[in-house]
Order: C-alpha cells, then structure tokens, then sequence
C-alpha cells in the first residue's frame, strides 16, 4: 500500500534555470520539495546524467513556453520512489526505478505513473541507469522505427563511440545486425567491446571512399553530407529518420519515407532497400 506525502515545505536542491542563456548561469538552489499528483510518484534520485536535449531548458523558446518561470534542469534519472499518488497502482515506496522527466537534476522529481518510468533491474547500478533513457530511447527509435533493422543486415554507425552511438552498437547488435562502426582512434577498442564487428578510425579512412555497401547507416555524428550518405548504401528505394528523445517534439512527413526534426540535433538514420 503506497504512502501519500502530505505537500510539506521541505526544500531540496536542485539545478535551475532562470531565463534563457548559458551553462554557467544555472544556479544551483533550495526549492520546494514536490509532491506526487494522484497519479504520481515522487523519486528521490540517486543518479542523473547530461544530454544535449537539457540544453533546451535555456534557450528563449522554453522561457517563453514555461510563462518566463524558471525551471529544474535534466531529464534522465534513477532513483527510488519515496511517496506514491492514491490512485497509482504500479509503483510503492521503496522500488527503485528509471526514466526520463523534467526536472531531474534535482533531489526529488514527481512523475506520472504513466510517464517515461520502468522499475531498474536489480543488477544495474544506478548511475548506469540514470544515464539510459535519452540517448538509449533515441538510438532505439532511429535503429527500430525508422531503420526497421532486420537480422543479417550491414549497418554503419556514423559516430559510435558517443552517449547515442554506443546504444546503437548495442542495439544493432542485439537485432542481429553486423555493425560497422566510426568512431576516433582512442574509441576503436571501446567500440570493438561493445560488439562492433569492424570499426573504422576516422582520424585515418574515410568511409565514404572505401567501396563498402551497406542496408542502413545511423548517422549521429551528422557531419557527412545526403550523398556522401548515399554513396555507401546498397541502391533502392531509401527511408530516412532521426532518433529523438521522447521528450522533445518531431514531425514525420511524405508516408514512404519518413524525417523527424528533433530540438537537439540530428540523428539521421538512412535505410536502403523496400520493406
Ligand atoms: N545524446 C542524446 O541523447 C541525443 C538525443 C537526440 C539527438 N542527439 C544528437 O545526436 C548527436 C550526437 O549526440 P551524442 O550525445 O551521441 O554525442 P557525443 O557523445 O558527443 O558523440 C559524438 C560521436 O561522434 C563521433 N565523431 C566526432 N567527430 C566525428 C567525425 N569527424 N567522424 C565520425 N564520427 C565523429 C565521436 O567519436 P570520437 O569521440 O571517437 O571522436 C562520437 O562517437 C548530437 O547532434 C545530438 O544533439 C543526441
């Protein structure tokens, strides 16, 4: 039976944004602790992690989104529930959980039940935990929902050795994929351990010019132009997406093939072949 926290005026620390601007004018302040609404939990977060969709916080159109209030920085997190809404029923205090919402460099956040909140497997540590949900949702999306990966593919991962390209090698793998990845000197044997087949050193060859084919390339480094992108995939019909953090907001368009804008940059995912 889940036990409901009474709104207190217990403070907390959190990391806040006051208006738009840089990193360096975040202030890191006493705030009112929050309370979980009737479908809610409150997490005390043990662990957070930095990914460029938190840099949306401080632009002009978030301030003026919010009402020009200011706002508690991060998305990922994992911690334990502390206090559960009367109507939830997934969640009581005491489980340890994950996930991604607003407001997660913070002592405490309140969540919906319903929101980005799974339950955190009890052998994963939680500083691992609380670095999974942003760039692991946008390597996952871009690989599964708009590269439709299959088993037995070639797949080159532009930018492998990063927060999203690491999921993503990961990811490919697990779907049967054979993985190319890109990455710098230093990554070559990060990559490798992750599961990369072959890897190739940018500092040294260049992809685009080597004569290997592929069925998809994730392009999260984005620094290659369309048909530079192009040269490298097997001829037919192409699907193109991006991978974006479910927090921010994207557009698909034209039904065959399929573009995604994301806030925080792209992730371009390109697919050769019809499915
Ligand atoms: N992180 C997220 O959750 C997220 C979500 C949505 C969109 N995005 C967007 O995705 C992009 C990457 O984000 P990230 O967090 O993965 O960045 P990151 O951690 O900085 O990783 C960047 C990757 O690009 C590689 N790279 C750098 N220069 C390269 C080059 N010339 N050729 C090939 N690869 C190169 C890096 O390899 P080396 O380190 O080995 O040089 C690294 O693997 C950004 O535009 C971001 O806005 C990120």
């Amino acid at each position: 039976m889940g036990m409901v926290l009474a709104a207190t005026a217990l403070k907390i620390r959190a990391v806040v944004s006051h208006g738009p601007g840089s990193v360096s004018a975040l202030k890191m302040e006493d705030i009112d602790r929050p309370a979980p609404a009737d479908d809610g939990v409150l997490v005390r977060v043990r662990a957070s992690s930095a990914n460029p969709v938190d840099l949306f916080t401080i632009t002009p159109v978030a301030h003026m989104q919010r009402g020009l209030k200011g706002a508690v920085v991060g998305t990922d997190f994992a911690g334990t529930v502390e206090a559960v809404g009367k109507n939830v029923t997934r969640f009581e205090p005491g489980d340890d959980v994950f996930g991604g919402a607003r407001g997660a460099f913070a002592e405490y956040l309140a969540i919906s039940e319903q929101g980005a909140l799974v339950r955190k497997p009890a052998g994963v540590p939680f500083d691992q935990a609380g670095a999974v949900t942003v760039a692991g949702s946008t390597a996952l999306q871009a690989l599964r929902d708009h590269g439709r990966v299959q088993a037995g593919q070639r797949v080159l991962i532009n930018g492998a050795s990063g927060g999203v390209g690491t999921f993503a090698v990961q990811i490919a793998r697990s779907f049967g994929a054979e993985v190319t990845a890109v990455c710098s000197t230093r990554n070559v044997e990060l990559v490798r351990s992750i599961g990369a087949q072959r890897v190739i050193d940018y500092t040294t060859e260049d992809f685009t010019l080597g004569g290997e084919r592929y069925d998809l390339m994730l392009d999260v480094a984005g620094n290659r132009s369309w048909s530079e992108c192009l040269r490298v995939l097997e001829a037919g019909p192409l699907t193109s997406g991006l991978g974006q953090p479910a927090s921010s907001t994207g557009r698909a368009v034209d039904g065959g093939r399929s573009a995604i804008s994301s806030r925080c940059g792209w992730v371009r995912c390109v697919a050769a072949g019809a499915w």
